[in-house]
């Protein structure tokens, strides 16, 4: 089973996260995406995206969770890249039966994102509007992998996040 990481971080050199997460799954020999370096103007080259995704298996969307939704770019590439006619529609069928991963870094911790914490809101919750797009697609989505608390992991706790990462990956 083929998987490809689309990594949405518009500053990598500046991550914590997103940089150690993006490089052990390289290291495993996992194809990464750096999305906002492959369009620093934003101009998606819509046909390449999506020949990527008609040759790949399991796509994982890797992301910074930014004002408790995706960093623009990756709206923005989900607006051009499923199309009508091939995302969904009466002969949209390319991404029928393919698996689809969220992976995402969030600043805040876990506790946060319970229904009496800061926010009152589940991240499960917040990931609903990108699960929606299953009904139209056909896409198959799995268990998001979370990293919460970021502003204060130590390195340890962010290699123990890396692996578990390559871990579930790996996992047919
Ligand atoms: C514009 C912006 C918006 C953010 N919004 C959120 C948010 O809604 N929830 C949250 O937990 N963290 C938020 N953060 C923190 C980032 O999610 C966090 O810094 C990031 O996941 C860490 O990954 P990195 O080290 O790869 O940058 C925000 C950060 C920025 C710059």
């Amino acid at each position: 089973m083929k998987t490809t990481i689309l990594l949405f971080h518009p500053d990598l050199h500046a991550s914590r996260a997103n940089k150690v997460l993006a490089k052990a799954a390289q290291a495993a020999g996992i194809e990464v995406r750096d999305i906002y370096s492959q369009y620093p103007a934003g101009q998606i080259d819509v046909k390449k995206e999506q020949a990527v995704l008609e040759t790949t298996d399991r796509i994982v969307f890797q992301f910074p969770m930014y004002w408790y939704a995706t960093p623009s770019l990756m709206k923005e590439w989900l607006d051009q890249v499923l199309e009508y006619g091939w995302a969904y529609g009466s002969t949209g069928n390319a991404l029928q039966g393919k698996k689809v991963i969220l992976a995402v870094t969030q600043g805040a911790g876990a506790e946060d994102y319970t229904a009496d914490g800061r926010f009152h809101v589940t991240t499960q919750e917040l990931l609903k509007p990108l699960e929606t797009i299953k009904y139209h697609t056909g896409l198959v989505f799995e268990e998001p992998f979370v990293v919460s608390g970021v502003l204060n992991l130590s390195e340890e706790a962010l290699s123990d996040a890396a692996n578990s990462y390559i871990a579930r990956l790996s996992q047919a």
